[in-house]
């Protein structure tokens, strides 16, 4: 568990290494220091949703467990910032897997677990129907699972992990504002650290499969 406090350390000492929207952040820069909760508040753990890529069956966090999991939060309409760290995340994790895995076990059939997981979680499920997210992830990568779920389920799994979005503009058009992260989960389900979006896929790679060494 990580609590904010030492969120906000590594945002400073990786020099500038992620944005947060500034209003959440001083928000919650606030809360951490006069919260009673200060230094308890963990990012992380399990959420229920539902698997766009198998038909929107009900899916949880446990099954994730056994190998790495790169989680990303977004929404499928997004114009162009979920599109590029969908492709910055499936360089990344074929990297990573290329690295990390014997070659056979890369052309091992989808029930197979790699070593490392890419998962993007809708955080637009009035939009972000099953069938929608199920075509969108298939641009990104074969093995990108997809979660969608109630707006409540959505909200719950993106409260877990301290993900920031907001809904702009009143038509069907609307766009969301959202926090731009990659969050590696270990073989337990628990947080291990982030990336940020200035984060090149190779960079990424490298920090993920050093980080995948250390914890074995
Ligand atoms: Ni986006």
């Amino acid at each position: 568990p990580v609590g904010w406090k030492s969120l906000a350390m590594m945002a400073v000492t990786g020099g500038g290494v992620l944005y947060f929207f500034e209003r959440e952040r001083s928000r919650r820069l606030d809360s951490v220091k006069a919260g009673p909760s200060a230094g308890k508040a963990s990012l992380g753990g399990p959420f229920e949703l539902r698997l766009a890529n198998e038909n929107g069956r009900r899916w949880d966090t446990s099954e994730l467990r056994g190998g790495y999991a790169l989680l990303y939060f977004g929404f499928t309409m997004c114009p162009d910032i979920c599109p590029d760290e969908l492709e910055k995340i499936a360089e990344c994790v074929d990297v990573v897997n290329a690295k990390m895995a014997p070659a056979k076990a890369q052309d091992a059939p989808h029930g197979d677990k790699l070593p490392l997981t890419p998962v993007f979680v809708s955080i637009d499920p009035e939009r972000d129907t099953v069938a929608r997210v199920a075509e969108y992830v298939k641009e990104f990568h074969p093995r990108l699972l997809g979660l969608t779920g109630t707006v409540e389920a959505c909200k719950r799994a993106a409260k877990q992990y301290r993900v920031y979005y907001h809904k702009t503009g009143d038509d069907a058009d609307y766009l969301v504002d959202h926090s731009i992260i990659m969050y590696l989960v270990d073989k337990n389900g628990d947080f291990v650290t982030f990336y940020g979006k200035n984060y090149e896929a190779k960079e990424m790679a490298e920090a993920i499969v050093e980080q995948m060494k250390r914890l074995g």
